[in-house]
């Protein structure tokens, strides 16, 4: 399998502070891949040295085949313009149309018209579960679970094959989280993209990732499917999936299994 993502011996330091002592991981085409650690593990971090906001104290970072550390600043922008991103906080602009916020790269990136660029923007709401007709509306006119649609139509308006998310559902209610997740599956398989998803929502671990690296200590103490990280005697591994809601969830999946 191709592999979209490698990151090799990756320190980060932040003055006194290391946060990755040593992380390695890859990510292959087609897979959704989940970064999972307790608040402040470095994730987020992670997430911003794999699309060119953060370079890494030391390390090798390769995306699509580049070496981040080496390219020049053309490479670089038509990098930028395959992936797709989707973080927590400050989704959408809000002094600007729900429109004009998933046109933003079209503009930037293309030299489409604007007719082009309607009909584009049309579309991907439309494939994001939205009525074309929101896009007049501003992102304070919308729900929760409406903006975060709004953002992955933005992130998913050129086309990439690589898209990230930094915790997508945070700040949903669990029927919105649910749709979402299950929108994430359907557009995984649709269009054959690879995500990297940095999440903490059990719902999402269980029903949408497929592989995953745990954070814990500056390294990623465990990485692979459910069942194998499920093996790990790692304390943050012990202690995320020892909750009740967890629990719950790997009783049902050992009684599909027998
Ligand atoms: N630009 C920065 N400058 C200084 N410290 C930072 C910076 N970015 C993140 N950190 C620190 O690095 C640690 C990891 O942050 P982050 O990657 O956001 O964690 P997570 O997403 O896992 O909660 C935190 O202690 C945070 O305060
Ligand atoms: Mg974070």
């Amino acid at each position: 399998m191709k592999e979209m993502i490698k990151m090799r011996h990756i320190h980060t330091v932040f003055g006194k502070k290391t946060v990755h002592e040593d992380v390695n991981l890859t990510v292959h085409e087609g897979e959704i891949y989940g970064i999972l650690g307790g608040s402040g593990s470095g994730k987020t971090t992670l997430l911003r040295e794999m699309i060119m906001l953060l370079r890494p104290s030391k390390g090798v970072v390769e995306v699509l085949g580049h070496d981040l550390g080496k390219i020049g600043y053309k490479e670089a922008q038509s990098l930028r313009s395959r992936w797709g991103v989707l973080f927590q906080f400050g989704a959408l602009f809000t002094s600007l149309t729900v429109e004009e916020n998933v046109a933003v790269w079209l503009k930037e990136y293309t030299s489409l018209s604007d007719t082009t660029i309607r009909q584009i923007v049309r579309s991907k709401l439309k494939m994001v579960g939205l009525d074309p007709e929101v896009g007049r509306l501003y992102p304070s006119e919308l729900s929760g679970g409406m903006v975060k649609r709004c953002a992955l139509a933005r992130a998913l308006v050129m086309d990439p094959k690589l898209l990230f998310l930094d915790e997508p559902t945070s700040g949903l209610d669990p029927v919105s989280a649910e749709a979402f997740d299950e929108l994430i599956t359907q557009l995984r398989s649709l269009l054959g993209l690879t995500i990297v998803m940095v999440t903490h929502d059990i719902d999402t671990i269980f029903n949408v990732v497929d592989k995953m690296a745990v954070l814990g200590d500056g390294r990623v103490v465990a990485e692979g499917s459910l069942e194998e990280i499920l093996k790990s005697d790692h304390p943050f591994i012990r202690r995320f999936f020892g909750g009740n809601r967890a629990k719950a969830r790997i009783e049902a999946m050992k009684m599909e299994a027998s």
